[in-house]
């Protein structure tokens, strides 16, 4: 397939899941206002983004951007170019939501479909106080690289398409202030999560954390 193709592909796929990822993310830092705000919106969108054709859907759209993008990654190998600090952070950021995207994706949905245990305030909740070490830099990361990867990848897939960002998103403060307040949003949604800004029930007592609980006891049940 030519690289012109390919980039299309690349911009149109990116597009269809940034609309998940915007609404995706907005609700993850309304955990900054509580567990009520964030648990009303996330039963609301799930009403949408996990209707089962939907949902499929978003599956797809990702496999596409992601294997466009290792196709055209493959095609750049041996330049030499250095291309610039922004763009190659939008590199970083596929990287790694790629490794971890399917993972979170299996964490958070298989509960709820063998399980009829799905996530909410206290399955995050739960994951922050069960493992910390692992979970806080993890999901601070993904939040952080989502989020960047969407803010620099929406205007250029739409500069592909010919429409174009207007000068102030794609370069300066109109780019680097939203990124950082978002990040910053993310981080407190996470303390949220962790019961840091406010009380919050106790993490373990929700159908999530018992769902894993049963599963790590089976598996380790199974271990030699
Ligand atoms: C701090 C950051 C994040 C947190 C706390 C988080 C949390 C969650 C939770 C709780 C769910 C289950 C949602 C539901 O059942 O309705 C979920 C699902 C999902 N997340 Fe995230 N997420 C984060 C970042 C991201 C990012 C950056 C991406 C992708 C770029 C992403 C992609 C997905 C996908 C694809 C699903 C499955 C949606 C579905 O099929 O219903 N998440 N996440």
């Amino acid at each position: 397939m030519n690289n012109h193709r390919l980039i299309r592909i690349q911009a149109v796929s990116g597009l269809l899941f940034s609309l998940f990822a915007l609404v995706h993310l907005s609700n993850t830092a309304l955990a900054v206002l509580g567990p009520d705000l964030y648990n009303g919106f996330q039963s609301s969108a799930r009403r949408v983004y996990q209707w089962p054709l939907l949902e499929l859907a978003l599956v797809t759209t990702l496999i596409v951007h992601i294997t466009s993008g290792v196709l055209r990654m493959r095609g750049r190998r041996g330049s030499k170019a250095k291309p610039p600090l922004r763009l190659r952070l939008h590199r970083y950021a596929a990287y790694y939501l790629a490794i971890f995207v399917f993972g979170h994706m299996a964490a958070t949905r298989l509960p709820a479909l063998l399980a009829d245990a799905p996530p909410f305030f206290g399955g995050v909740s739960f994951s922050l106080h069960f493992m910390p070490w692992f979970f806080y830099p993890y999901y601070a990361l993904l939040g952080i690289a989502g989020l960047y990867h969407l803010c620099y990848g929406v205007p250029v897939a739409l500069g592909v398409l010919g429409i174009r960002a207007p000068q102030a998103i794609r370069r300066g403060p109109g780019f680097w202030i939203p990124i950082s307040a978002g990040a910053t949003l993310i981080v407190l949604a996470l303390l949220g999560f962790g019961g840091a800004l406010y009380e919050i029930d106790d993490p373990f007592d929700n159908d999530f954390a018992r769902a894993y609980e049963a599963a790590a006891a089976y598996f380790s049940e199974e271990a030699p």
